[in-house]
């Protein structure tokens, strides 16, 4: 959900862990391929997702996004994730989102809140443990799975009527050096900062993942 100015050469300095980008971007390519087809949705079905979304992004990425950057210790990652902060305040794509969704006719109501409040309470908690190397893998996902989502949020409003897709457009520049930023950003955690033995690095991922399925799939709950 950035767009992070990070040069491609800088991106091969450190190794990251080479199992790691293929395992979440085989979870992002299986629900993005599970999605409905929007041919099948009802107007509300539509403005649901499009509002669910939109209540979980708004307030929360950017403090999710902070919560990373806290907890992150590696004097290399740290930028990365400050110059996507700093895109995300100068550029104000909480603003980007509201006109996205007004857009739609799809403003959240306090129901659609509380379809995802248990899933995004989890998420909540869980980057505030502060675990960087777990909640450098969730954001890394987060960012991977808005890039491919975008498409489909964007033609959910457009059937809504909408024709206002700058939040869509902006968030799915397919730049593959955003993904790879936070990926680089996770190398270099692990690296000075090393996640437990016994923990769980997909814990965050799992618990994102059930949110995001929530946000699309609020009445299968
Ligand atoms: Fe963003």
């Amino acid at each position: 959900m950035t767009t992070l100015v990070t040069s491609p050469e800088h991106l091969t300095t450190v190794a990251a862990d080479e199992s790691l980008q293929p395992a979440i971007n085989q979870i992002i390519e299986e629900m993005i391929a599970a999605l409905p087809d929007p041919k099948t949705l009802s107007a509300e079905a539509r403005r649901g997702i499009i509002a669910r979304y939109s209540s979980v992004l708004e307030g929360n990425f950017i403090y999710w996004m902070t919560a990373t950057l806290i907890a992150t210790q590696s004097e290399d990652a740290k930028p990365i994730l400050l110059e996507n902060l700093h895109e995300e305040v100068r550029d104000s794509h909480p603003h980007m989102l509201r006109k996205f969704y007004m857009a739609a006719h799809a403003v959240p109501t306090a129901e659609d809140a509380l379809a995802v409040d248990e899933d995004l309470m989890n998420v909540r908690l869980f980057l505030g443990r502060l675990s960087a190397v777990q909640s450098l893998l969730t954001m890394g996902f987060f960012e991977g799975y808005i890039q491919k989502f975008m498409p489909y949020l964007a033609k959910l409003a457009a059937d809504q009527g909408s024709t206002e897709m700058e939040y869509t457009d902006v968030h799915g520049v397919c730049d593959i050096a955003h993904t790879a930023g936070l990926f680089q950003a996770l190398a270099s955690e692990m690296a000075v900062n090393p996640l437990g033995p016994g923990k769980d690095i997909f814990e965050g991922v799992h618990m994102l993942r059930a949110l995001l399925e929530h946000i699309v799939y609020s009445d299968a709950k």
